[in-house]
């Protein structure tokens, strides 16, 4: 028997013989979210408990077979799926989403890493908290894969990255080994904060299996705006008003631009886009009150009125229902999927201060439009971080699948050195995985490369751990 027959074989005695897949359409799990690769797996393997992926870690390591941790398999830098050689397996984390156990007196929830985004907001609901965590992918992703990216979102203005949610993880290490620091402390000195190490290291590290996070209290009142802003120097003014008028109760602040809606208008003529015809960027803003919806309401009325008095506000709805809000929230949550509706598009998830976020704009489309003329950019994002996409669809009649062959890697370079000049990052939220490993070299330091290779040698001396994933093989 060959090593990879018999590896096959244990895997089946730890998981049983239907959760090792081998045979048949294995495409979700090969394929990345946006197919921009198709992979071959030895196996699809699906423990169904933290004792089976630590024996499953051990079989491969034993037989020096490489892990891809997966989660949803919504990643957006092609992160969650195997390469093309068919000899790493893939570990999905889906049958462990199990809620372990919600500490109302502490503010913490601890579940299974397979846990689905939306279940885990759903269970806490039900308990009367919130947790603040909110992605369009949260239908399918996990919160195994939002820690491995330390995943970002439309909440982070208030709350933070899902790094800043965690209080403990549960993790299988590169040797097979379950370390539990499943902690729900709020102060820990002792020693390195490893949780930090495991969060954001796309599953180069070690599997996690289980995760305590924090919860919030439920607002009494979530309010939701839909604003026309006349430029983006203006969606930047009205960002410092919302944090002057609202404070802790500015929970979201997202910027669409007109192309980006105009996107959305094309693809789900059922959504009712306002303002985007007149005006060339648009702005929703969401306003938490732990007082009552009365209150909300003056506040964010009060805000509205500064803003238009100043200039940076020229339209603006304020949701009159649940219903409403959401469907505010859809039309910006509906981009990704409009972009991919039109076609092959390159991504650019970027962060830079909020402050200096109009004039990168500003000297990047011009900069682009003169190498690319006729490229259309599709930017939007979550300003209230600093964080935008920076996306660029093919100039319209031209083959989609040619342009972004030719002009991605010029395009990319143009981009990154902009973001480059301007003291900023080439990945806010989405990760590097390995769509841009190559590129990471150019733009982070030397040292603090040396210092990654060094975290990695240290705890996946075999580099079994999805390897070519954020550092190069
Ligand atoms: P996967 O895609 O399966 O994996 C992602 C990475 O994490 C891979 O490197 C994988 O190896 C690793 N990983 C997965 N599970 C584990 C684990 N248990 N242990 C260790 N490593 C693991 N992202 C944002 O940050 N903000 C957004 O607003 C946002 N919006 C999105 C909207 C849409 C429509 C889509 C499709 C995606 C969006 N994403 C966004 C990207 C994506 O949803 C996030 O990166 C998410 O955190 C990935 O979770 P997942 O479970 O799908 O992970
Ligand atoms: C978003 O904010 O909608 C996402 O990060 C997804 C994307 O960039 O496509
Ligand atoms: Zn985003």
């Amino acid at each position: 028997m060959s090593t990879h027959t018999q590896l096959i074989e244990s895997l089946r005695q730890i998981v049983g013989a239907s959760n090792v897949l081998t045979d048949g359409d294995l495409t979700p799990w090969v394929q990345d979210w946006r197919k921009r690769e198709t992979g071959k797996a030895l196996a699809v393997v699906r423990p169904g408990s933290t004792p089976e992926v630590a024996a499953v870690v051990k079989a491969c390591a034993a037989a020096r077979v490489s892990i891809v941790p997966q989660g949803g398999n919504t990643g957006m830098v092609v992160g969650s799926t195997p390469d093309a050689s068919g000899t790493q397996v893939v570990l999905s984390l889906t049958r462990m989403n199990k809620v372990r156990t919600l500490d109302a007196g502490n503010l913490t929830i601890t579940v299974d890493a397979g846990c689905v985004l939306q279940n885990l907001q759903e269970a806490c609901e039900k308990a009367g908290f919130l947790f603040p965590l909110s992605l369009a992918s949260e239908g399918s992703c996990t919160i195994g894969g939002n820690l491995g990216t330390n995943a970002g979102g439309t909440q982070v203005v208030r709350y933070g990255n899902t790094r800043d949610l965690c209080l403990g993880l549960e993790v299988v290490n590169a040797q097979g080994e379950i370390w539990d620091g499943l902690s729900g402390l709020r102060k820990d000195n002792t020693g390195y904060d490893l949780r930090h190490l495991f969060i954001g290291s796309e599953g180069t590290l070690g599997v996690i299996t289980g995760a305590t996070m924090k919860l919030y209290p439920m607002p009494k009142s979530q309010l939701t705006a839909f604003a026309a802003v006349p430029s983006l120097e203006a969606a930047v003014e009205l960002l410092g008003l919302a944090h002057q008028h609202l404070g802790s109760g500015l929970t979201g602040f997202e910027v669409m631009g007109q192309f980006a809606l105009s996107l959305v208008a094309k693809h789900f003529p059922q959504q009712r886009v306002p303002f985007w015809q007149e005006h060339a960027w648009c702005v929703v803003l969401e306003n938490s009150d732990n007082e009552s919806e009365a209150h909300a309401r003056e506040c964010f009325e009060r805000l509205l009125e500064a803003a238009m008095e100043a200039g940076c506000v020229v339209d603006a709805v304020v949701a009159e229902s649940m219903a409403q809000a959401h469907a505010l929230w859809h039309i910006r949550e509906s981009i990704p999927m409009a972009q991919a509706e039109e076609g092959l598009n390159i991504k650019h998830d970027i962060s830079i201060n909020v402050s200096r976020i109009p004039e990168f704009v500003t000297e990047t489309n011009a900069l682009l439009l003169e190498r690319f003329p006729g490229a259309r950019m599709v930017v939007y994002g979550h300003l209230g971080d600093g964080n935008l996409h920076y996306n660029v669809q093919a100039p319209e009649n031209e083959d989609q699948a040619r342009f972004l062959n030719e002009q991605e890697t010029p395009m990319n370079a143009l981009v990154y050195e902009a973001v480059d000049r301007y003291r900023g990052s080439i990945s806010a939220e989405h990760g590097v995985g390995s769509l841009k490993v190559n590129t990471l070299p150019k733009h982070k330091s030397p040292v603090a490369l040396d210092m990654m290779r060094a975290i990695k040698q240290g705890l996946d001396p075999q580099n079994l751990m999805n390897p070519g994933r954020v550092l190069k093989a």
